[in-house]
């Protein structure tokens, strides 16, 4: 028996649904596997601002930091776009929890399900096969640089250590060698100075992993070979915009924003799990959110903070039998509510 000890962050908007969603299912795993929860939920993002706290409270940095594993919703949404700078959702909490954690190594996965791919917006013969795993790098790059305005308008600086391309580069390549051995590393190199060194630490790296093949592709290409060639990408690397911007595309792969889980890493161990998409304030408050990217962040974390191999698989198994069984939220073309999808994977688990 093992105690599952948690932050659990649910955010703003859809967050706290698809929350609520993933704790039902975590609770059924833990009672059919004879394990405790051990729940920290903390305020973060604009649910902090309006209990007039900072958007990170020093409370939830310090169980974040204590726990080492944290189950994230989402933040941000229009209520608080007015909010300039550190003071907003985004650059005050979310920024700020990937940085000071080191979470550098953000991976999100694109395998679409074989019951969602008549789903999708493409046709079938280029997503069948299709398998690929983004390695984002998230404490880096233009997200992270100086940004302000003055007399002549607004800048965003945009930097990379050699030291910070080589370390996800690492990643990477280690992930692909237990996959299809394959990385192909996006930067736009033929404009960026950052895309040029990205390219000639990553060359250099993959000089240590002589059975993994390298491609590169400008970013601006790869937005079409997602669409076209998908089938031909095992690890995609690349850095934190251009990461963040195609694993969005990757959701339409997939049929939905609400089936994509992710993983955020430092090299110490910690982790933080969260859905790609975000708080969804166009269908929040409404039970129409999709929680099975949620569900799905629920399950990496056990597996990658807690070592719970089989409980994770179970919950795998059990999105995988939502889906055929048409158990779904309207996205999805289903009829259930965002309660009833968790309440149906939380039933399935323990049966
Ligand atoms: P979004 O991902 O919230 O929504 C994009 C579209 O996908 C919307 O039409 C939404 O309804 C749909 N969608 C998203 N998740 C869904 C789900 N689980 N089920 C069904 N449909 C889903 O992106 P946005 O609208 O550009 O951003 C809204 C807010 O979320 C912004 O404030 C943004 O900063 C924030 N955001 C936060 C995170 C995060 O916390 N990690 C990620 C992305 C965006
Ligand atoms: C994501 C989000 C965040 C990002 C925002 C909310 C800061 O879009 O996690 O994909 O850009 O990283
Ligand atoms: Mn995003």
């Amino acid at each position: 028996m093992a105690e599952i000890h948690f932050t659990y962050l649910p955010g703003d908007g859809i967050g706290p649904e698809v929350g609520a969603a993933s704790i039902a299912v975590l609770n059924a795993v833990a009672t059919k596997f004879g394990h405790s929860l051990n729940i920290e939920e903390h305020l973060i993002g604009g649910a902090a601002i309006d209990a007039g706290l900072k958007p990170l409270p020093d409370a939830s940095f310090e169980s974040c930091q204590r726990t080492g594993a944290m189950l994230l919703g989402a933040v941000g949404g229009p209520k608080w776009d007015f909010l300039k700078g550190a003071e907003r959702p985004e650059l005050g909490s979310l920024l700020p929890l990937r940085k000071n954690l080191n979470l550098y190594a953000n991976i999100r996965p694109c395998k679409p399900y074989p019951a969602l791919i008549d789903r999708a917006p493409l046709k079938r013969e280029r997503l069948e096969g299709v398998d690929f795993v983004v390695m984002r790098e998230l404490t880096g790059g233009i997200y992270f640089g100086d940004k302000g305005r003055d007399e002549r308008g607004a800048y965003d600086e945009c930097r990379y250590s050699e030291a910070e391309v080589r370390r996800i580069a690492i990643k990477a390549f280690d992930l692909a060698m237990t996959r299809r051995k394959k990385v192909t590393s996006v930067d736009k190199s033929n404009v960026l100075e950052t895309s040029r060194l990205w390219r000639e630490a990553v060359i250099d790296v993959a000089k240590s992993y002589p059975e993994v093949e390298l491609e590169h592709l400008l970013v601006d290409a790869m937005t079409m070979h997602m669409l076209t060639n998908a089938q031909s990408f095992d690890v995609v690397l690349t850095e934190n915009m251009f990461g963040d911007i195609l694993t969005d595309e990757a959701s339409v792969l997939c049929g939905s924003m609400g089936v994509i889980p992710s993983a955020s890493l430092s090299d110490g161990g910690m982790g933080m799990y969260e859905p790609i998409h975000g708080s969804a304030p166009d269908i929040a408050g409404q039970g129409k959110a999709n929680p099975l990217a949620m569900i799905l962040s629920a399950a990496w974390m056990l597996r990658l903070s807690f070592g719970l191999e089989a409980e994770a698989t179970a919950i795998e198994d059990a999105v995988s039998a939502a889906l055929e069984k048409e158990q779904t939220t309207g996205d999805l073309g289903g009829a259930l509510s965002t309660a009833q999808v968790g309440a149906w994977i939380a039933e399935y688990v323990q049966n």
